[in-house]
């Protein structure tokens, strides 16, 4: 499909995520109400606009690695109907050394741009920027005594302006909220923190990523709190190894008892370096965390369909439920 020439500019700095390629996070209370509120304020643009105000164009999401950043920003552009281009940040900062403000510049224009979905340069719509690894492009600016830092000062002001005078929607992402100079974190009028999932996020997360196998109430919450401080990412890899293993195991003659199993996925899945280890994971010969959710398996993992539980699962009753309800929807 061709493009025109400002699209290919775009993609130039990062990777474009298209709405029908969004899927949902499962996430916390307070974050689920952060959202419904910055939802229903950019639905409600016109009754804002009336009263001489708008809605807020600029979030930072802060939070550990693997939480839902990336996933939330699309989830969110897509709920506008709109696509996100994700910046690379690598690719900035290689710039950045090249010649500073100006391809700062070339992003923030290319972004002004419209964007025409199916390519054909018509109804274009205006696509949603994600500053991913933020902390990277907006390290607090420093007392500026070599070439270097000059140049570095520089480009935090220039992105420090063009941030401000873009129109379109802004969200960056950190892992590292305190790395980020407070100028810039001010230039953001919503700041959203994702943390780690609790526990019945965890059984949600378990029971979405297990599909179309699944554990009764009892065992699922005792997975769960074997995954205690386990990323939502980490979660995922979990179970998506878990079922390669149920498929591919047996074609290679590995030994197929349930501990064996287990013990295969996480050794070969481990959380990331910054978060610490959960009970699934512990290097303790005995964790009864540990224990506990393997013993508590059925195995062979059942379907989730062939589940008789006395209460249903929570994924069962919340699964698909979109994060906030709202009229109109998307434009
Ligand atoms: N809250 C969540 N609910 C469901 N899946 C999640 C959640 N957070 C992360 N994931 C999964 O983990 C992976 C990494 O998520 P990502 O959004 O890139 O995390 P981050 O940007 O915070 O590092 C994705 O495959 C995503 O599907
Ligand atoms: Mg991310």
């Amino acid at each position: 499909m061709r493009r025109s020439r400002r699209e290919q500019g775009l993609t130039e700095f990062g990777d474009l995520f298209l709405p029908k390629e969004a899927a949902e996070p499962i996430l916390g209370k307070s974050v689920r109400g952060a959202l419904l509120n910055w939802l229903t304020e950019i639905f409600a643009e016109a009754e804002l606009a009336a009263v001489g105000i708008g809605p807020r164009r600029r979030a930072i999401f802060d939070g550990p690695p693997g939480v839902g950043k990336t996933t939330l920003a699309h989830h969110l552009a897509a709920r506008l109907g709109l696509p996100m281009l994700a910046v690379r940040p690598e690719r900035l900062i290689d710039r950045w050394l090249g010649s500073t403000a100006q391809n700062i510049g070339g992003l923030f224009d290319a972004a002004a741009e419209r964007f025409s979905m199916d390519g054909s340069g018509e109804d274009g719509v205006p696509v949603v920027l994600f500053l991913d690894e933020f902390d990277a492009i907006g390290a607090a600016r420093s007392r500026a005594d070599s070439g270097a830092e000059q140049e570095r000062n520089a480009f935090v002001n220039t992105l420090l302006q063009r941030i401000e005078q873009h129109d379109g929607f802004i969200i960056a992402a950190t892992n590292f909220g305190k790395h980020v100079d407070p100028a810039i974190w001010r230039r953001f009028d919503l700041h959203i923190t994702l943390e780690l999932p609790g526990q019945f996020e965890r059984e949600r997360i378990l029971a979405r990523y297990l599909e179309p196998f699944g554990l009764p109430r009892a065992a699922l919450s005792l997975l769960a709190e074997g995954m205690a401080s386990a990323s939502p990412a980490l979660m995922r890899q979990f179970c998506e190894q878990l079922k390669r293993q149920i498929i591919i195991g047996p074609k290679l003659g590995h030994d197929m008892d349930k501990r064996a199993v287990v013990e295969r996925v996480v050794a070969s899945v481990g959380p990331h370096p910054d978060l610490g280890k959960p009970p699934m994971w512990s290097t303790a010969k005995a964790d009864h965390g540990r224990d506990r959710a393997i013993d508590g398996m059925p195995w062979p993992l059942p379907k989730a369909s062939e589940i008789i539980d006395e209460k249903p699962t929570p994924a069962a009753t919340v699964a698909g439920g979109n994060i906030v309800s709202l009229r109109g929807g998307t434009p």
